[in-house]
């Protein structure tokens, strides 16, 4: 296990570039360096997609402020706190908060009362993630202290020049600003998350190689990371000609998380959403080879159609109840064990406090 935490770039990429036989066996031990480190059990975070309301205008996302073909919606806070109370009573260990980009004061302020008001509903009992964004210092510290516990913030690709192509050339879409985010959050006392998308347009093999170094030397403690796919309203769609086969999006995608895996041991992994829409048993897959961490959709079912990262979405017409139980027995499939009842912070963070 050890040679991993220092393997080079070139020896990555060898990695990125296995098959047959040898990439079976290589998904093994990875799925063998999962077990030793932090065992079978997987961690459900309920999403909550909380806004699809965004400042911002990336390129690749269906919800990016241009887009003026969809409703725009905020949940109500008695929405919200339902969603906590059944995350609470199905006994996740926590809860994720994810919406659009947004730093007005209107936005911060209710954050800040919704996070207190789970709390109250839940007896103190759910660990709340927070994805919503880039923020301020103060405002990372204002949600701490209502109560938040971990913060992600995908870098999207680590590599600035890509960064740049994806996104629109502006203050509010900079590189700099973004790793900064990070830096901070990482001071805080948050656990925190970051993430890629794998297979974007004008993005080789190289540059993933290079994401998993950067996520290696930022020390997170968990990542959400997922295949890139394409939205037909969104700018980068022109490209779509362009973008590496659906079928070798998702085998890169599983040999990231089997890298990632051996590279950072005792870290959390999430199965993502998108893993599951470009292979219907996606997330079993990325469970095998080193994922923990499934974060079943808690979104009230109106909404979900609103919130269309990407196209194909999985599970935007189905009822909580009946994604969970196949949920279960996909894990269950997968040779791993639900962990009810358990926050489940990763070990690598826990190792950090001391
Ligand atoms: N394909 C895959 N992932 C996407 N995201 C946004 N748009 C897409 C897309 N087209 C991911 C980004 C973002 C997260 C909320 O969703 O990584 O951080
Ligand atoms: Fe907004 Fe996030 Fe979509 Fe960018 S990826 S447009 S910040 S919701």
């Amino acid at each position: 296990m050890k040679e991993f935490s220092n393997i080079s770039r070139a020896e990555i990429l060898e990695m990125l570039s296995l098959n047959g036989k040898e990439l079976q066996d290589f998904y093994e031990r990875a799925g063998q360096v999962k077990l030793k480190s932090v065992g079978n059990k997987v961690y459900y975070r309920g999403l909550l997609e909380y806004s699809n309301r965004c400042a911002k205008n990336c390129f690749y996302c269906g919800v990016r402020k241009d887009n003026q073909n969809i409703d725009r919606y905020t949940l109500e806070d008695n929405e919200v706190v339902e969603a906590a109370k059944l995350a609470h009573k199905k006994q996740f260990g926590s809860l994720v908060l994810q919406s659009g980009e947004r730093s007005d004061s209107w936005f911060v302020n209710k954050v800040s009362h919704l996070l207190r008001e789970i709390h109250k509903a839940t007896n103190n009992d759910l660990h709340i993630t927070l994805s919503m964004g880039e923020q301020t210092e103060k405002t990372f510290d204002l949600w701490r202290e209502c109560g938040a516990h971990r913060y992600l913030v995908r870098i999207e690709t680590s590599d600035k020049n890509l960064y740049q192509k994806i996104h629109p050339n502006d203050q509010l879409h900079s590189y700099d600003r973004r790793i900064e985010a990070l830096e901070i959050l990482r001071k805080t006392g948050y656990q925190v998350g970051t993430g890629v998308m794998i297979g974007l347009p004008f993005q080789s093999r190289e540059d993933v190689a290079d994401d998993l170094l950067f996520i290696k030397s930022l020390d997170v403690d968990m990542v959400g990371m997922g295949p890139y796919i394409e939205h037909e309203t969104t700018p980068l769609f022109k490209y779509q000609d362009q973008l590496r086969p659906k079928s070798e999006r998702f085998e890169l995608s599983m040999k990231m998380v089997a890298l990632l895996r051996m590279m950072m041991p005792t870290i959390n992994i999430a199965a993502t959403t998108a893993m599951q829409t470009l292979h219907p048993e996606g997330r079993e897959f990325a469970l095998r080879v080193g994922a923990n961490v499934i974060m079943p959709n808690l979104t009230p079912l109106k909404y979900r159609e609103g919130y269309l990262l990407y196209e194909n979405k999985p599970n935007v017409h189905e009822e909580t109840d009946v994604s969970l139980e196949k949920l279960k027995q996909s894990i269950e499939k997968a040779g791993c064990q639900l962990a009810l009842g358990e926050w489940g912070d990763s070990k690598h963070f826990r190792d950090r406090q001391y």
